[in-house]
């Protein structure tokens, strides 16, 4: 039986259109679970719509449609996207679906009858954009913290979670397991910021509008959107359904994924809940940064959002995502400008990746008839290039375990190098020139193909159309579904025809670029 890795996507709002922030998480998650499945886990890899709430209500009066049309529409629109970039997840949950629904009330009613519950009245500082409730020691210039929109004071009569009574069980939990959160400040952040100071009872249920779940006890009372929405983590793996097989297999989730603005829901409320319900706790959930747009927060108010779609049908889809994922540190944030894209285009993907294999490729055909010969003839120079490659695949998998993409990208990117100063010092050109290093031209040709199949290989779970190309010009056809033995120098066969084709990314002109976009 494989060993089973379930990674997840927090669910989405169905509120409006994605940037290349928001794809960002489901681009992290995808990277990792292509990858994982390639080391041979049985991989899950759950995305959604968080649809309920507010703010959906509002939004779609103003559209002069019902919430569950408007909803319908967005989840049409992320689908779509998420095909667009390439998100190979296993299963995508809605939380209007009606199995998630009957989870949440199944969840509300435990809760109800474990006595984790109470009704009491509440009156509050509420962010509607981010549904979320704030002390005033947490606003900033009386605004929101996250998004720097208006608060409004709400009160009303509520059902509470007994959060406080779970502060010291979390920190036993942060303390046995220091990889529960990570980059490792999100954890003191959270300790530092919320338990240590004393964790408040949780406002969970709301009557000021009717667009979510009844609660299954009293059902004016509509289900606390995060509540609902972070329940979708087991209601989509058919948690306390007649079917609890996907349950068995993948819970407890090895990584939910998430940007650092959510992560003290993720690290603090959602364990409280899973253990109030018994429930085992997942293994670790990750704090990514924010892309800024120009050193400043994305927002559409302030009119400098980037959408992935014209980046995407201008330059291709591999180069927005080799983009976010080379530039988004593992811990701290990162910017967007067109100028930053439009250089890693023409220095990583053009100059580096590209030039390795259609030099390498055009020298095979014309040296060679287009076949991969049979390396005969080594040298110590070879060394280094066989070295750095043999070593690759576990410094990859070590990057992408400690969820480091931007270095594991850069390793890989040290051996395109190294290749690509191979020919500088081998110069097959000037061996071509003599018959007698007829068995020299062929080794260095032979080699020149490995690290590329080897790099193409290692690149699939993050730019994998690419990293299809390339194989299908190597004569190799599919990319293998596994790492397995591929991972090894000299599992390229010989013998085979290679068809150099056009270039894999075309050099961009930076100014004329500029102008276009
Ligand atoms: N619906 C909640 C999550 C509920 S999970 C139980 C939510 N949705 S969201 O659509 O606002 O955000 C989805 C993801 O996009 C989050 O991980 C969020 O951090 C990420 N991003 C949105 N904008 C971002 C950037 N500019 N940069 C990086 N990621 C950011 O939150």
């Amino acid at each position: 039986m494989k060993d089973t890795f379930f990674v997840s996507t927090p669910i989405y709002y169905s509120s409006g259109r994605l940037t290349i922030g928001h794809c960002y998480t489901s681009i992290i998650c995808d990277c990792i679970a292509r990858f994982k499945r390639m080391q041979g886990y049985d991989v899950f890899y759950l995305t959604g719509t968080d649809e309920h709430g507010q703010k959906v209500e509002e939004v779609a009066k103003k559209h002069g449609i019902s919430p569950q049309q408007y909803v319908d529409n967005l989840y049409a629109d992320i689908v779509k996207l998420w095909d667009l970039l390439n998100i190979s997840y296993d299963k995508f949950v809605r939380t209007t679906d009606d199995y998630h629904e009957k989870c949440v009330r199944d969840i509300y009613q435990q809760l109800m009858d474990k006595g984790y519950l109470y009704k009491a009245e509440y009156s509050g500082l509420y962010c509607t954009p981010c549904e979320s409730f704030w002390t005033p020691s947490q606003l900033v210039n009386g605004c929101c913290p996250d998004c720097g929109r208006h608060v409004t004071t709400e009160t009303e009569e509520s059902y509470f979670f007994k959060l406080s009574q779970f502060g010291d069980r979390l920190l036993k939990l942060y303390e046995d397991n220091p990889d529960f959160i990570s980059p490792k400040s999100r954890m003191n952040e959270m300790i530092n910021n919320f338990i240590k100071p004393g964790l408040k009872d949780l406002c969970v249920s709301r009557t000021t509008f009717s667009w979510g779940v009844p609660l299954p006890f009293d059902e004016k009372h509509i289900a606390y959107v995060w509540i609902d929405a972070l329940s979708n983590y087991i209601s989509a793996l058919g948690y306390n359904s007649t079917d609890t097989t996907l349950f068995d297999k993948y819970w407890p989730a090895n990584i939910h994924m998430v940007g650092k603005e959510i992560t003290r829901f993720h690290s603090i409320i959602w364990p409280a809940l899973l253990m109030a319900l018994d429930l085992p706790l997942p293994k670790k959930v990750h704090g990514h940064g924010y892309i800024n747009f120009n050193n400043d927060k994305m927002s559409k108010s302030k009119g400098n959002v980037v959408y992935p779609e014209p980046l995407c049908a201008r330059y291709g889809v591999d180069a927005l995502r080799y983009f976010l994922l080379r530039e988004l540190p593992a811990n701290g944030d990162t910017n967007y400008s067109n100028e930053l894209l439009l250089n890693r285009i023409n220095a990583d993907l053009c100059n580096s990746l590209g030039n390795l294999v259609s030099r390498s490729l055009a020298m095979v055909e014309q040296y060679n008839g287009g076949i991969i010969p049979r390396p005969t003839l080594s040298l110590d120079v070879d060394n280094m290039l066989i070295e750095t490659a043999n070593g690759m695949y576990d410094k990859v998998v070590n990057m992408i375990d400690s969820i480091n993409i931007p270095s594991a990208l850069e390793d890989i990117f040290d051996l395109i190098s190294c290749a690509n100063r191979y020919i500088d010092l081998t110069t097959p050109w000037a061996l071509a020139k003599d018959v007698t290093n007829k068995d020299r031209l062929d080794t260095v040709l032979y080699n020149l193909c490995e690290s590329i199949r080897l790099s193409a290989l290692l690149l699939s779970p993050f730019i994998p159309h690419t990293a299809k190309r390339i194989y299908a010009k190597l004569g190799l056809g599919q990319l293998p579904t596994q790492f397995g033995d591929k991972v090894n120098w000299g599992n390229l066969p010989t013998g085979i025809k290679v068809d150099k084709g056009d270039n894999l990314f075309v050099r961009l002109n930076i100014t004329k670029e500029l102008e276009a976009l």
